[in-house]
């Protein structure tokens, strides 16, 4: 049996390619571990002791916060703010940027994040999820900016999610391919599980919210109905899988192939999903895999952020499917 690779170990053989690293981003990937391993047992007693439930709050998306986004918000902080790390974070669930604290050293990276992603599927058991994006410090202030926040999707040093699912695993990339860890509760380490992940090129499974089907643009609609049209040799109709969390909906299509899309609609017309925590993390990673992620226009990692909240509209996953979605949209095809 060949040895267990933990995900400490696996930081440190990578890092060893750069003679130059200080261990800093090592350092910050493992403390990302770390919280994900606090998060992960407290999702896992979520049905046992009682923090589950809508504190009566209101974040700043105007979405109602259940008391487990608050515990990993709170996780992901308190076991970043001290370490030297960081010059700034920006969290989905905090309006402005989170700076550090005087007494603390600042550091040279960024992290963003979404404590917890898909938090409305908490009470039913269902996978939810964090997501993080890392960035080199820009700016030449002495601490943290909104300019160090608002860079181009491609500056990412590093992007990854952990799920909380059947089991926790956590996937990222730092531009050296996509690493899978699934986190073995009974000696509380991350083991690398998925090597080098790659995605299909092309997939057959279409996930979102058909229930926004009658609000969405033409092109969006047309290829729903393309992909649902039977036709055997290119492999439709496509199944339908959709569980209403993006790590988990992403996860699946990433590892069996497919298409994620969160189009706009008349009442959101950027859609749902925020450019800087969930978008462009998921899409360094799909394309490290030898996926793609586009907003209908552009790649995602092309966009740059104006404002921390910014949403996008989101379509990634297989190439060939994003590439398909595009053509729909910008009516080559019809
Ligand atoms: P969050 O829980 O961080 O607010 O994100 C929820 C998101 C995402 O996980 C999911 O893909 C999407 O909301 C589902 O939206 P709909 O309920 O509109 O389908
Ligand atoms: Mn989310
Ligand atoms: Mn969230």
């Amino acid at each position: 049996m060949p040895p267990a690779i933990t995900i400490e170990r696996h930081i440190l053989e990578t890092q060893r390619a750069y003679p130059g690293a200080t261990g800093d981003f090592s350092a910050l990937l493992y403390d990302i571990a770390f919280a994900a391993k606090i998060i992960s047992s407290s999702v896992n007693k979520a049905g046992l002791v009682d923090i589950m439930g809508l504190t009566g709050d209101e974040n700043v998306q105007g979405e109602l916060v259940q008391k487990l986004d608050e515990l990993a918000n709170n996780t992901i902080y308190k076991a970043l703010d001290h370490t030297g790390r960081l010059c700034c974070m920006a969290s989905e669930e905090n309006e402005g940027i989170i700076e550090i604290p005087q007494r603390f050293k600042c550091g040279k990276y960024v992290l963003a994040f979404d404590p917890l992603d898909g938090s409305s599927n908490i009470d039913a058991n269902v996978s939810i999820g964090t997501i993080f994006s890392i960035f080199h410090k820009v700016s030449s202030a002495e601490r943290g900016t909104l300019e160090d926040c608002l860079q181009q999707g491609r500056k990412q040093v590093a992007g990854g999610y952990i799920i909380y699912g059947s089991s926790t695993m956590m996937v990222y990339t730092a531009g050296n391919g996509v690493h899978g860890f699934t986190l073995d509760p009974s000696i509380g380490e991350f083991l690398l599980s998925h090597p080098n992940i790659k995605t299909p090129q092309r997939g057959n499974i279409y996930s979102c919210n058909e229930g926004n089907y009658a609000k969405w643009e033409n092109g969006i609609q047309k290829y729903i109905d393309y992909v649902k049209t039977p036709d055997k040799a290119s492999g439709r109709p496509y199944k339908s899988r959709y569980i209403g969390s993006l790590v988990a909906d992403f996860h699946r299509n990433l590892l069996y192939g497919g298409i994620f899309l969160y189009p706009p609609d008349k009442s959101n017309p950027l859609g749902k999903l925020r450019l800087l925590y969930e978008a462009n993390p998921l899409a360094f990673i799909v394309e490290q895999a030898g996926g793609a992620a586009s907003d209908g226009q552009q790649d995602i990692l092309d966009k740059t952020a104006r404002e921390l909240h910014e949403r996008t509209p989101l379509y990634i996953g297989s190439y060939e499917d994003v590439r398909d979605i595009e053509s729909f949209l910008n009516g080559t095809r019809s």
